[in-house]
């Protein structure tokens, strides 16, 4: 039976760069951040899985669940054996054309009965916050993978890996079992500002992340911020301090981070203005360099110079990151960041942590463009 961690693979770091004083006492402020310092990409040389992973997801009917579900019916490798819905069950997964499937309404101990039988390598935990605790309790020390896409588990440091493919070591990530996916919002914010983190202005300093997005972001479950009448030529500022991206961002940056959110009427896709202040004179064509010279060789974040926009990044896997505009003083400067919600994420990132973990090439079954 294939093995969850039979997807082994070992990079080499790349250097830490000694921190600037003023991150130091922000770090002191902040825990330690997991990001910032990633590694470069694992791609087909990497590989060393060929036998495809029999795939659970638990909260297939979401919309994350199912942007997965769209990914891995196109992926080589990755065979959906279980999918779970309390709403759905009985009916046919008609999205995936690999095999036949039919939702089941699978409880905690059935999901860890399946498990304890060596029917699935994968588990995939598309739940809402504060719900998967007992199915990851019932599967308990299973070496099965476990990718979680709540932020149940993205604050705590024993849970295996944060799945953040290019900022955090991919090595851990490709040796984990457990991997809690980053929220959207955090990801493209992360993405965005891990960069510029060393040349972070004075203290007591945030970045003030302006963030608008799609109401898919929001899920299923009726709410106004996925209300379409409401949101009709409409922004609707919510959780204007304390959203949980704003703890993740802070938390895995190590850098204390103001995040501003919006939802809006279209369906997917995040804009993010950030303002940064800085430490010294910078020009905007510095700024660029820094960015370009930091994902270079990454195949899905694209930095760009003008400010990318939404409408450009819906359905699409990466993030793209511009603007860069410099105030006349020199130590200012405002990024802009694309992602789309449901793929980088949520599902792409997820399928890159899958990939990771299970020992294929990172990128693969994920559209590049
Ligand atoms: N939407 C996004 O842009 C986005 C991006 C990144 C991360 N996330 C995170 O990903 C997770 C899923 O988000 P989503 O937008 O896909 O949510 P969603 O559309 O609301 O779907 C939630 C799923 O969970 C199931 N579910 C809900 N309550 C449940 C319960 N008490 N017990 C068992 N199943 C339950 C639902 O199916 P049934 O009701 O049929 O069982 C459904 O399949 C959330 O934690 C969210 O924060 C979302």
């Amino acid at each position: 039976m294939l093995s969850a961690t039979s997807g082994t693979v070992r990079v080499a770091a790349r250097p830490l760069t000694s921190p600037h004083p003023v991150l130091s006492l922000l770090r002191a402020i902040c825990p330690t951040p997991s990001t910032q310092t990633g590694t470069p990409p694992l791609g087909k040389k990497n590989a060393s899985n060929d036998t495809p992973s029999r795939i659970g997801l638990i909260g297939a009917r979401g919309y994350t669940g199912q942007a997965l579900i769209n990914l891995l019916n196109e992926h080589p490798n990755m065979d959906i054996r279980h999918v779970s819905s309390r709403e759905l069950e009985g009916q046919e997964l008609k999205e995936y054309t690999k095999r036949k499937i039919v939702y089941e309404n699978l409880s905690p101990e059935e999901v860890a009965q399946l498990d304890k039988d060596g029917k699935v390598d994968c588990w995939v935990m598309a739940l809402p916050n504060g719900v998967c605790g007992p199915f990851v309790q019932a599967l308990g020390q299973s070496s099965s993978l476990v990718v979680d896409l709540s932020a149940d588990y993205r604050f705590d440091d024993t849970w295996g890996s944060y799945g953040l493919p290019e900022l955090v070591q991919r090595s851990k990530i490709a040796q984990a079992t457990r991997i809690s996916n980053p929220g959207c919002y955090a990801t493209g914010s992360q993405l965005a500002l891990a960069p510029i983190v060393e040349h972070l202005g004075g203290m007591p300093t945030r970045y003030q992340v302006f963030g608008v997005s799609g109401y898919s972001g929001a899920g299923t479950k009726p709410s106004p911020k996925n209300d379409v009448n409401l949101l009709a030529d409409n922004l609707m500022p919510y959780s204007l301090t304390g959203h949980i991206h704003e703890r993740e961002i802070s938390h895995h940056l190590g850098v204390p981070t103001a995040f501003i959110p919006h939802c809006a009427s279209w369906f997917r896709g995040i804009h993010l203005t950030i303002n940064i202040p800085l430490n010294k004179t910078m020009t905007s064509r510095d700024i660029r360099q820094i960015y370009q010279d930091r994902y270079a060789g990454e195949k899905l974040v694209k930095v760009v110079g003008e400010a990318p926009l939404v409408k450009s990044i819906q359905n699409k896997h990466g993030v793209e990151i511009g603007g860069f505009a410099v105030d006349s003083t020199g130590k200012r400067v405002v990024v802009c960041a694309t992602i789309d919600n449901l793929n980088k994420g949520a599902a792409t990132q997820c399928l890159q942590n899958m990939n990771l973990a299970l020992g294929y090439d990172e990128y693969q079954g994920i559209p590049l463009d």
